[in-house]
């Protein structure tokens, strides 16, 4: 089955996504008899359409040195689109969103209602309108996937989706943050705060504006995924958060010396969600390092149920939106 995907975002996520597709275009036709056609990719500088498909190396290469895909002219045009606009003219299956807009819930809202599946790995939206768009979604029987939100590809949703079906979720309590990980770890061996935070966006796992990690707010936001997942729909707004921007040297290394670790918790239970530094036991599952996150789920039948893995980076991220697009494309084609 031949799925037409239009893609939004093409920064270090989009273009992780592209690489996969592009490696591993044989292996999906062979395992899943899926051929993916890129019909359109769309970064800030506009967006470039081609109902034959978008040659997706000319696309990474084109970005890669010219840094944006308006700078495309050749053989294609870039429409200067707004995304909203842009859902609903491209004609395809799914519309994949790995940008960080706060306003995305717009143009998903969109492409749900033109009969579109929606995939993504972007935050803000369902934190804040996940009634709004999983309503829809199912109103119109469309797909709407967002393993990546939380936890990067470690499946953590799908183990609260599709798992656990007949258990009732008691409580999770999860380090959902990469970036203040690896500032709290780096701050424990005597490396400043801000040097820590630099190293951090050197990697790639902090955001591009890193606020959002140091405050807490994007574990606000994975965690009121979680609690839409698990308990039902809230908004961010009920989330209690409060990030490492006050913690010091002295508190990480005093923890270190009574055997424990600080580190941003994530604690969910049924209306209510807490985000806070908290000092964990270092043969804790949530005693972390570096890029991995790690969740502990308590049911009422399973008991403790530890989920640990890659929490950030590009083609961990990858991971998760690329298996969302086989998903929904299987889901399509049923
Ligand atoms: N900035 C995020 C982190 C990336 O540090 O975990 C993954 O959402």
């Amino acid at each position: 089955m031949e799925v037409k995907l239009s893609l939004f975002g093409f920064g270090n996520v989009g273009r992780a996504i592209a690489r996969v597709l592009l490696e591993k275009k044989a292996l999906f036709r062979e395992r899943y008899g899926l051929e993916f056609k890129v019909v359109s990719v769309a970064d800030r500088s506009g967006v470039v359409w081609l109902p034959e498909g978008i040659d997706l190396r000319e696309a990474l290469l084109i970005k890669e040195t010219l840094g944006k895909l308006s700078s495309w002219t050749n053989d294609y045009e870039v429409y200067d689109f707004t995304p909203e606009k842009a859902v609903r003219e491209i004609e395809a299956d799914i519309a994949v969103d790995v940008t960080n807009d706060k306003e995305a819930w717009k143009w998903q809202l969109a492409a749900l209602k033109d009969g579109k599946a929606v995939v993504t790995s972007n935050k803000p939206p369902l934190a804040f309108h996940y009634s709004e768009l999983t309503k829809e979604a199912e109103k119109r029987s469309r797909p709407y996937l967002f393993e990546a939100t939380v936890m990067a590809g470690t499946p953590i949703i799908g183990i609260l989706r599709e798992s656990l079906l007949g258990d009732t979720v008691q409580r999770i309590e999860a380090v959902l943050n990469a970036t203040t990980t690896f500032i709290l770890s780096r701050m424990e061996v005597g490396v400043e705060f801000e040097d820590a935070l630099r190293q951090a966006q050197r990697l790639g796992i902090a955001e591009r504006d890193p606020s959002g990690d140091v405050l807490g707010t994007d574990v606000g936001y994975k965690a009121t995924i979680l609690h839409c997942v698990a308990f039902g729909p809230v908004t961010f707004n009920e989330a209690k958060v409060r990030g490492i921007a006050e913690v010091t040297a002295g508190e990480v290394q005093r923890a270190r010396k009574k055997g424990k670790t600080i580190r941003l918790v994530a604690t969910v239970e049924r209306g209510k969600i807490t985000v806070e530094p908290k000092e964990v036991p270092l043969d804790s599952p949530l005693a972390v390092e570096s890029h991995e996150n790690a969740a502990v789920v308590w049911t009422d039948l399973l008991g403790e149920l530890v989920i640990r893995g890659a929490g950030a980076g590009l083609k961990e991220t990858a991971s998760g939106v690329v298996s969302d697009i086989i998903k929904a494309s299987m889901m399509l084609e049923d």
